[in-house]
């Protein structure tokens, strides 16, 4: 498929890297022409601006910080073909709080602010995870989380997370990207203070008795 990159940085490389091995076809936008080219020749793929990304395929990558991301895609305006926006972002500032509070989350905001089919997806662990080839690990492979209220947008998403080597899982429509974006911002407390928040989960058969 033809996959839009916005961004030129880490999740960028890794995601967009990973999707252009698997034969997609990939433009990588950048707010500036030296960032685009730069990547897009690292990972064998087009290159523009990031309207060009926005604007190119049946999907968009939206790999910015959050708060970039609605006055970005305000600027680039109508989306010909109505793509799947991917987005990735964490809307996490200082102390690991919430930037978006108890308001809609990032995935709900920026659905409401393009009217876009918007997929919660690949926002729950880093780009050194995303660039393994493949993501597997001693439990096996490694499961992505997938927020969405469209099926299509779904299935197309479900397909890039196989291409990583990853088994997707649907877990809810969008409105539980909220607590996805929570959840993600309490493992990354986690993770910084050094512990392994998989010590936290027992078997689910346990939680029976
Ligand atoms: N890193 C992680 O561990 C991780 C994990 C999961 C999700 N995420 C999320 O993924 C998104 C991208 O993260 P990343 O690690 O790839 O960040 P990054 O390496 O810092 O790359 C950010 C990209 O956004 C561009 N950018 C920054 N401010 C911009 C603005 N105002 N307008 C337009 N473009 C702007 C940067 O352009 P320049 O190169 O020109 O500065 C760069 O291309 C973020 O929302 C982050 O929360 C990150």
């Amino acid at each position: 498929m033809r996959i839009g990159i916005l961004g030129t940085g880490n999740m960028a490389e890794a995601l967009g890297g990973q999707w252009a091995r698997a034969g997609h076809e990939i433009l990588v936008g950048g707010r500036t022409a030296a960032g685009a080219d730069a990547l897009a020749a690292r990972i064998g793929a087009h290159a523009g601006s990031l309207r060009d990304a926005a604007r190119f395929g049946d999907a968009a990558l939206l790999a910015l910080p959050y708060d970039a991301v609605l006055d970005v895609l305000a600027g680039v305006g109508a989306l010909p073909g109505d793509p799947v926006l991917i987005d990735c972002t964490n809307a996490i500032g200082p102390g690991l709080v919430l930037t978006t509070g108890h308001g809609p989350g990032a995935a709900r905001t920026i659905a409401a602010a393009t009217g876009a089919r918007v997929v919660k997806a690949f926002n729950h662990v880093t780009p050194a995870v995303w660039a393994r080839t493949p993501p597997v690990f001693a439990d096996g492979r490694l499961t992505v989380p997938l927020c969405g209220d469209d099926e299509q947008a779904l299935a197309l998403v479900a397909t890039l997370v196989k291409d990583l080597g990853c088994v997707p899982l649907v877990v809810g429509p969008l409105g539980r990207a909220d607590l996805l974006e929570a959840a993600t911002a309490f493992l990354i407390g986690l993770w910084h203070a050094g512990q392994d928040p998989r010590t936290l989960l027992p078997p689910p058969a346990a939680l029976a008795g």
